[in-house]
């Protein structure tokens, strides 16, 4: 067996998960990402106040997660981008990237700011962005899982 890290390409998952809801969507992101018909693709799950540089610049591809809070994506999130944007600025342009996002009600201002950082960094989104909002649903887990899915299938295609 391959190991993730030796595997052609990288799909690296930044997202802050910090309710056991949150924990199963990076999951099941994960395990769509795992499916076992792709073969060329090493998944790795870093929470963002862990994330470094580093983790995006070996990324072929990125899925952004956050929830909702007080109208704005987390704080963990918004500090990985405050560390990580200059870093990346001139040598990330066109990473295709997807997000998720957990809202209790709403939703919009994280997909706001996102796209507003994302635009600077000039990433490329290949997903219209998962909104998962109101109370939990257990379809949002099929939807993460299509999600993992896409992005790791896109990747293993080499058409991301
Ligand atoms: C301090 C705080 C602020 C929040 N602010 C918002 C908000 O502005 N908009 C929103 O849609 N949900 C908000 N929420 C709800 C969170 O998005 C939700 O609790 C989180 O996504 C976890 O969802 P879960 O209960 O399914 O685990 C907030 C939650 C907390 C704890």
């Amino acid at each position: 067996m391959v190991a993730e890290g030796d595997k052609a390409r990288k799909l690296v998952i930044i997202a802050h998960a910090p309710s056991p809801n949150t924990q199963r969507m990076v999951e099941a992101v994960m395990r769509g990402a795992r499916h076992e018909d792709i073969e060329n693709v090493g998944v790795r799950h870093v929470p963002p106040l862990e994330a470094v540089p580093e983790d995006v610049l070996e990324a072929d591809a990125l899925i952004l997660g956050t929830t909702e809070n007080l109208g704005y994506m987390s704080g963990a999130l918004k500090d990985f981008f405050d560390r990580c944007y200059y870093p990346c600025l001139e040598r990330t342009q066109g990473l295709p990237f997807a997000t998720y996002v957990r809202a209790g009600r709403d939703g919009t201002g994280t997909l706001r700011a996102i796209d507003s950082i994302t635009t600077g960094l000039r990433w490329r989104a290949v997903q219209d962005p998962l909104l998962c909002r109101g109370e939990f649903d257990e379809q949002f887990l099929a939807q993460c899982e299509e999600l993992g899915l896409y992005m790791a299938a896109g990747l293993d295609a080499g058409v991301l």
